[in-house]
C-alpha cells in the first residue's frame, strides 16, 4: 500500500506541478488557509522554535516559520519534485542549512526525525488513506502544538471525493483522496496527548490546532 501511496504521490506532485506551484507562491505568498493556520500555530511564538511541516509541498509553511524567526527543522515530504523545490527557494533565502529534508512517506520515515516544537499538516491528511498511523507519528513527534487542514467531513464533500477518484481511476492514475472525520482526527490525537486549542470550519475546509498541555 505505502509503495503504491508513494509513486501515486510522485506522479500527481510531479516536476511540473512544482515549478507552477514554486512560481505561484513566489508571485502570490501564502493562500488564505495556510495564513491561518500559520497564524494559529505560531500563537505562543514562533522565536527559536523548531518545526516539522509535513507534506510541505514547496514550502510556504516552513518559509514563514524561518522568516518569523524559527531556528529550523524538518521538511517531509513524498514528492521528490515538491521538496526540492521547497529547497531551492529555502538556499535562495539563505537558511536551508537549518532545515533537514526528508523524502518519502512520513510514517515510514518518521522513526528518523527528531522532535520538534510545532507541527503542520496542510491539506497532506487527504492524501492518505492511514490516518491513524500518520497523525500518531506527527503528534507523538509534536512537543507543543500540531496544527492541521483537512477537507470537512461533510456529505457533500465525500461525494466531491468520491467524484474526484472515480476520475482517477478512469484514466489509470493511482493518486486518490480521502475524507477522514474530524471527531476520528480528534480522537487520534488525543490518545496521543494533544488537546483542542482552535477549531475553525470553512466551506470547505477544516482546520485544527492541538497543544501538549
Ligand atoms: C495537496 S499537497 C499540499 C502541499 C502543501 N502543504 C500545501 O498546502 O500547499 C499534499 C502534499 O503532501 C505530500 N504527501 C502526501 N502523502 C505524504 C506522506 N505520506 N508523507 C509525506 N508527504 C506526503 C505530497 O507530496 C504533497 O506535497
Amino acid at each position: 500500500m505505502t509503495c503504491c501511496h508513494c509513486q501515486g504521490v510522485a506522479r500527481m506532485f510531479d516536476e511540473k506541478m512544482a515549478r507552477r506551484q514554486l512560481r505561484h507562491y513566489r508571485r502570490k505568498g501564502l493562500g488564505k488557509g495556510t495564513w491561518e493556520l500559520v497564524d494559529a500555530v505560531a500563537g505562543d511564538g514562533v522565536e527559536g522554535r523548531t518545526f516539522i511541516d509535513i507534506g510541505g509541498g514547496v514550502g510556504a509553511i516552513q518559509h514563514e516559520l524561518m522568516e518569523r524567526g524559527a531556528a529550523g527543522g524538518t521538511s517531509a515530504d513524498a514528492s521528490p519534485a515538491y521538496l526540492a523545490a521547497a529547497k531551492e527557494e529555502a538556499e535562495a533565502r539563505g537558511y536551508a542549512g537549518r532545515i533537514r529534508y526528508v523524502e518519502g512517506d512520513f510514517v515510514e520515515r518518521a522513526g528518523e526525525v527528531d522532535a520538534a516544537d510545532l507541527v503542520t499538516l496542510d491539506r497532506v491528511v487527504c492524501c492518505y488513506p492511514d490516518m491513524p498511523a500518520l497523525l500518531g507519528a506527527a503528534a507523538r513527534l509534536t512537543r507543543r502544538t500540531l496544527g492541521l487542514v483537512i477537507p470537512r467531513g461533510t456529505r457533500f464533500m465525500r461525494w466531491g471525493v468520491a467524484m474526484v477518484n472515480l476520475f482517477q481511476r478512469l484514466r489509470r492514475h493511482p493518486f486518490r483522496v480521502y475524507v477522514h472525520d474530524p471527531g476520528e482526527v480528534e480522537a487520534v490525537l488525543g490518545e496521543n496527548g494533544l488537546q483542542r486549542r482552535h477549531v475553525r470550519e470553512g466551506l470547505v475546509w477544516w482546520m485544527g490546532v492541538y497543544g501538549r498541555e
